[in-house]
C-alpha cells in the first residue's frame, strides 16, 4: 500500500526559504511515490483575525506559490481546509478526547500568549487539535514540515493512541513527523537570532525580486569577530546555516577555513550566499508571477483537488462515528 503523505501551510503571507526548505521541498520530493495530500489552512490563519478583504487573496496567494515552487495537481491532491468540512466535524469530536491541561502546556501556544497577550482565543488553544483533524482525516503516515511543528506532531500521535485505545480499535496511524535528511530542519532568520517567519520581517520570500534578495542578505546581522578560532556567534552561525542549506559544501567549507584563520570577509560570503539563494528563487519568482495570472488554473486544481479531499475525509468521519457509536435514523 502506498504511504500516505500529507502537509499544510496557513494561509498568512508569502513563502520564505524556511517554509521551501523547512516542508515544501521535502513534500515535493515525495509526490511521485506516495499518495499526498497538500492544503492551505485558512482556518488557522484566523486565529490572527486577518482582514475580510484580505482573506480569499491571501489563500490564491499562498496556493499560487506553492504551484509555482513545485507542487504538482497531477500528482498530489491539492485543497483548502475550509473547503472540507469534515475536517471540522471531526475537530468537534476530537475536542471531546484532548485535555485542557496538554493544550495549555504546547510551546506555540505559550509562546502566543506571550506575544500576543490581547488575542488569546480559544482557538489558539485549540490549534493543535485542528492541525491533528488535518492530519488523522486522510489517516496520514508522514507529514513534512519544519522543526517547530515537531511538538504538534507528537500530540497527533497521542491523540490518535488515546483514540485507538479508548475505543479498543487500530483505526488511527500514528503520524511521523518528516524529513529527507532526518532531522528536521529549522531555517534561521537573517536577524541573527530565531527562525526565519513570516511576521518576524527577517527572511527572503520565494516572490522577491533579485535586488531585493540581494539587499537583505548584504543587511544580514554578523559581527565584527576577526580573531582566529574565534568561537563563533548565533549571527554568524545562522548565516553558515543558511549557506548549509542553498550552496555546495565547497563554498561553505572554504569560508569555514577563513573564518578559522580569522579572515573571513563577510561581503564576500553574503555575496556568494545572495547567488546562490537567487538561483533557487528567481525561476519560482518567474513561475509564481505566471500562475497568479491564470485564475482558470487555480480556481481547477482547488475544485478538483477539494473533491479527492472530500472524499478521503468523508470516509474516515465515517468509520470515525460509526466506531463513536452514532447511528442513522433511517
Ligand atoms: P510561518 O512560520 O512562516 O508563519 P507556517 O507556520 O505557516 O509559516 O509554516 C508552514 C511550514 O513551514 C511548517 O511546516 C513549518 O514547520 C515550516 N517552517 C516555517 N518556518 C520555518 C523555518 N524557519 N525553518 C524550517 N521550517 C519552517
Ligand atoms: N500548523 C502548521 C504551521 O503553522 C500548519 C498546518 C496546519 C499543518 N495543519 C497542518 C502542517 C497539518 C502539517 C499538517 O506551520
Amino acid at each position: 500500500m502506498k504511504e500516505i503523505v500529507l502537509s499544510g501551510i496557513r494561509s498568512t503571507g508569502n513563502l520564505h526559504l524556511g517554509n521551501y526548505f523547512g516542508a515544501l521541498r521535502n513534500f515535493i520530493k515525495m509526490q511521485n511515490e506516495n499518495r499526498c495530500y497538500f492544503f492551505i489552512a485558512d482556518l488557522h490563519s484566523l486565529t490572527t483575525h486577518p482582514n475580510p478583504e484580505n482573506f480569499h487573496e491571501n489563500v490564491k496567494t499562498v496556493l499560487s506559490e506553492y504551484l509555482a515552487a513545485g507542487l504538482d495537481p497531477e500528482k498530489s491532491v491539492i485543497f483548502v481546509q475550509s473547503l472540507v468540512p469534515e475536517i471540522s466535524e471531526l475537530y468537534t469530536l476530537m475536542n471531546m478526547w484532548s485535555y485542557v491541561g496538554e493544550l495549555e502546556r504546547t510551546a506555540s501556544f505559550k509562546e502566543k500568549i506571550r506575544k500576543h497577550p490581547d488575542n488569546i482565543n480559544a482557538g489558539l488553544l485549540t490549534y493543535p487539535v485542528l492541525m491533528a483533524s488535518d492530519i488523522l482525516i486522510h489517516r496520514a503516515h508522514k507529514v513534512p514540515v519544519g522543526k517547530d511543528q515537531e511538538q504538534h506532531l507528537e500530540m497527533t500521535r497521542v491523540f490518535a493512541r488515546r483514540f485507538n485505545s479508548m475505543y479498543k480499535v487500530d483505526f488511527f496511524p500514528e503520524p511521523a513527523a518528516y524529513n529527507f535528511g532526518s532531522e528536521l530542519v529549522k531555517v534561521p532568520g537573517l536577524d541573527g537570532s530565531g527562525k526565519m517567519g513570516k511576521s518576524e520581517g527577517n527572511g527572503v520570500y520565494l516572490v522577491d525580486d533579485e535586488k531585493t534578495v540581494r539587499k537583505k542578505v548584504m543587511r544580514a546581522v554578523t559581527d565584527s569577530n576577526t580573531s582566529p578560532n574565534a568561537e563563533m556567534s548565533e549571527p554568524v552561525k545562522n548565516l553558515f546555516t543558511i549557506m548549509e542549506i542553498v550552496s555546495p559544501l565547497e563554498k561553505v567549507e572554504y569560508f569555514k577555513e577563513q573564518y578559522s584563520a580569522g579572515s573571513i570577509r563577510y561581503g564576500d560570503m553574503k555575496k556568494e550566499l545572495a547567488d546562490d539563494i537567487c538561483k533557487i528563487t528567481l525561476p519560482i519568482r518567474e513561475r509564481i508571477l505566471e500562475i497568479r495570472e491564470n485564475g482558470k488554473y487555480l480556481s481547477d486544481t482547488v475544485i478538483n483537488g477539494t473533491a479527492q479531499a472530500r472524499e478521503s475525509a468523508a470516509a474516515t468521519l465515517k468509520e470515525v462515528k460509526k466506531i463513536m457509536g452514532f447511528k442513522s435514523f433511517r
